[in-house]
C-alpha cells in the first residue's frame, strides 16, 4: 500500500485524513493517508522518517510550513514566492517542495463564482500565513490593486512589500478600511476571525459590506461565517473556505498519484464531516 500523509502540531482535528482516504477508497487507488503529530525539534527526525518508510509525500501544516524547507532537497517557485510549504513529494529519494494553497484558492474562487481575477480592486483582510499564500496567487492572477488590513500594521506592510513586485499594493490598519472597501470588487477574509467556537465574530463592521462585492472567507468551520452571512444580507456574494481545502488537496494528488483527485467527492465528505 502507497503511504501519504500530514505532518503538524496539533494535527488531530484535520478533516485531511477522512478526505483523502475516502478518495483513495472511491477510486479503489491502494494508498493510504495518515497524519502525524510532530512537535517542532523532532521535525528533521520525521522528514527522514517519512523518507525511509517510503511516503510518496506528505502535506505540512502549522507550525512546520517554513522550518520544513530546512529539510528539503528542492523547493518549488510556488513555495519560494509564498515563503511556505504545503506539500512534499518525494520523487525516488529526493524531497521537493511545493505549495498547492495558492493555487488551490484560485481555483476555488474561479470555479465556484465565475469571478476574473485580471481587474480587480482587492482588499486582504489578515497579514499571516494563509494571507501570504492567497495574496501572492490573487497578485499573480492579475489582480490591479490590492489593499492589505491588518490588526498590526507591520505585518500588513511586511505582506505589501512582498506582493508589490506583481502588482499594486499598499497597507493598512482594520479601522481604516471603510474607503478601500468601498471601491473595492473583492474582499477575502484570511484572519481566524470567526472561526468556530466564535460563530459570531466579525473582523469588519458589517455596514461596510455592499452589494458589488464578492466576499470570500477562508473559514470552513462553520460552513458560512457572520461575515458572509451579513455580506449576503447586504446583497454581495459569498464564497466559502471550503473549496481551498479541497482544490489545494487536489492539486497534492495529481502530483502524488498521477491522476485527477475526486473533486466533487471530496467535497461532499467534507461538507458531511462539517455537520
Ligand atoms: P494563518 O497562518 O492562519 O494566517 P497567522 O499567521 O497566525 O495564521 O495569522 C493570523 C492572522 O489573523 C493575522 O493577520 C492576525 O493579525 P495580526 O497580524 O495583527 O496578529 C489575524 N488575527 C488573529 N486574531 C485576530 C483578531 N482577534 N482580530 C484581528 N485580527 C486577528
Amino acid at each position: 500500500v502507497g503511504k501519504v500523509g500530514l505532518i503538524g502540531h496539533p494535527v488531530g482535528h484535520s478533516k485531511s485524513p477522512e478526505i483523502w482516504n475516502d478518495a483513495f477508497e472511491n477510486q479503489e487507488i491502494p494508498y493510504i493517508y495518515l497524519p502525524f503529530d510532530v512537535s517542532t525539534g523532532d521535525l528533521g527526525s520525521a522528514v527522514s522518517g517519512l523518507k525511509s518508510l517510503g511516503f510518496r509525500g506528505f502535506n505540512v501544516t502549522i507550525p512546520h510550513k517554513v522550518s520544513v524547507m530546512n529539510f528539503l532537497d528542492e523547493i518549488e517557485e510556488e513555495a519560494v514566492e509564498i515563503g511556505a510549504v504545503n506539500t512534499v513529494i518525494n520523487d525516488g529519494g529526493r524531497l521537493i517542495g511545493t505549495n498547492t494553497d495558492g493555487e488551490g484558492y484560485i481555483q476555488s474562487l474561479q470555479s465556484e463564482t465565475g469571478l476574473t481575477l485580471a481587474g480587480q480592486h482587492i482588499v486582504l483582510l489578515g497579514a499571516g500565513g494563509a494571507a501570504r499564500a492567497v495574496g501572492t496567487a490573487l497578485a499573480k492572477a492579475g489582480a490591479a490593486q490590492i489593499t492589505i488590513a491588518n490588526r498590526t500594521m507591520d505585518k500588513a506592510e511586511a505582506l505589501a512589500s512582498r506582493l508589490q513586485r506583481w502588482t499594486r499594493t499598499n497597507a493598512i490598519l482594520l479601522e481604516q478600511i471603510a474607503s478601500p472597501l468601498q471601491d473595492a470588487s473583492l474582499l477575502v477574509q484570511t484572519t481566524s476571525v470567526g472561526m468556530s467556537p466564535n460563530k459570531e465574530a466579525c473582523p469588519i463592521d458589517p455596514e461596510l459590506l455592499h452589494s458589488d462585492l464578492l466576499v470570500s472567507d477562508l473559514i470552513y468551520h462553520p460552513r458560512q461565517t457572520r461575515l458572509l452571512k451579513e455580506a449576503k444580507i447586504r446583497g454581495a456574494r459569498v464564497h466559502s473556505g471550503l473549496g481551498m481545502l479541497v482544490h489545494q488537496a487536489a492539486l497534492a494528488y495529481q502530483r502524488w498519484i498521477g491522476k485527477d483527485a475526486p473533486i466533487k467527492q471530496m467535497m461532499e465528505t467534507l461538507d458531511q464531516s462539517l455537520k
